[in-house]
């Protein structure tokens, strides 16, 4: 093998033999001694080499770089549709089944639960009997379960009959939670609402703790067949039974009607004339019995009552109504959407997440705003 330098000499030579492009004329041509067409394969095929590995070295980086644009641009795609698919896809939607769809408790439960559901971004369905009616509620759950939402809300107005159908949900991994009212020995995955028998409780400590004397008392419940106001005519009873100059003379339920409270009202007044203290379990009861206290003049009645509702706060500050436990049922509403919303996002929720309820009388009526 020839060093370079001569090699790049002889070459120069070729130059002189321009008139020979084709190679095959250098085939037998020599320059002090080289065969020229030799040295031109080899100067030719050394460059062609170089050439081709610079071509080849550009083409890869050429391709690399468009196989890393390309990836990015398709990343960018597919997020974009994931965004896309996830601004349209329907929030999860929920139904809320109440006792009566007017009745001004359960629109505040209502309430409660619409901000939860803006605030989640999920769908709350409110629906509830007219009057209310186990069948009724009983049928709207059914139908939920048929219609497969995402999770059931309910007051479950009576547990043995809506234990079977929240366990038929639980089942077909519809998630149940029960507001207001439970139903301890379903399935249901958390209860929302009021310590019952505790608030009932609270009641009678405050009748005790409001009264001066001997005293016979009407209680009017919102319903017979209702466990919440079972268990606080219970927790109310087990604090009168402690106080002699107490006594429980007659119980009747108001069906959570304004107007069957006030005649249930009127009737116990008028068989029980010395009845002096009417206490009524449920929304409506004590507006009801200020009614039939009005018609027949008895000033001397005190009132005592549940619920924050407009009309009783009102008839506090007017000293008609001398006092009422109040609950939270928009608190109630917006915190069972919450656990609902995180249920089906994996998180663990409470099996029972109790509301407050406290006093409210002449003292504090006027710090009461309700939502
Ligand atoms: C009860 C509800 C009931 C409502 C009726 C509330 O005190 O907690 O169960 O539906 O009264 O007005």
């Amino acid at each position: 093998m020839k060093n370079k330098k001569e090699i790049a000499l002889v070459y120069n030579n070729i130059n002189r033999y321009k008139a020979c492009r084709l190679s095959k004329y250098l085939i037998g041509l020599t320059v002090n001694g080289y065969n020229l067409f030799e040295l031109k394969v080899k100067y030719m095929s050394n460059k062609r080499w170089t050439l081709t590995f610079l071509f080849l070295i550009i083409l890869f980086l050429y391709v690399f770089i468009q196989f890393i644009w390309t990836s990015k641009q398709m990343e960018e795609t597919v997020e974009a549709l994931d965004k896309r698919v996830s601004l349209h896809e329907e929030p999860p939607h929920f139904i809320l089944i109440a006792q009566e769809f007017d009745n001004p408790y359960w629109r505040k439960v209502e309430k409660g639960a619409q901000d939860a559901a803006k605030k989640f971004q999920v769908e709350v369905e409110y629906v509830a009997p007219l009057r209310t009616s186990i069948e009724e509620q009983i049928k709207l759950l059914e139908k939920a379960i048929a219609s497969k939402v995402d999770g059931i809300i309910v007051q479950s107005l009576d547990e043995e009959a809506f234990t079977p159908i929240i366990n038929k949900a639980i089942s077909k991994n519809i998630p149940i939670i029960t507001i207001d009212t439970d139903a301890k020995a379903s399935r249901r995955l958390s209860y929302i609402g009021t310590d019952n028998f505790a608030a009932g409780q609270l009641l009678g400590k405050t009748v005790v703790d409001m009264t001066t004397g001997q005293h016979k008392i009407g209680v009017i419940i919102g319903s017979e067949s209702s466990d919440n106001q079972q268990e606080r005519l219970d927790g109310f009873l087990s604090v009168i039974k402690q106080h002699p100059r107490l006594e429980v003379v007659e119980v009747q339920a108001s069906n959570i009607s304004r107007i069957q409270a006030s005649i249930q009202a009127d009737i116990m007044l008028r068989k029980y004339p010395d009845i002096s203290v009417m206490v009524g379990t449920s929304a409506l009861d004590a507006i009801g019995m200020t009614v039939a206290v009005k018609n027949l003049q008895r000033s001397d009645i005190q009132i005592f009552g549940f619920d924050d509702v407009e009309e009783t706060l009102l008839a506090i500050k007017k000293g008609e109504i001398t006092a009422t436990i109040i609950q939270k049922p928009y608190e109630m509403g917006f915190i069972a959407v919450q656990l609902m919303s995180k249920h089906l996002q994996g998180q663990p929720i409470p099996n029972v997440y109790f509301t407050s309820s406290k006093k409210v009388d002449a003292s504090n009526v006027q710090m009461e705003v309700t939502p």
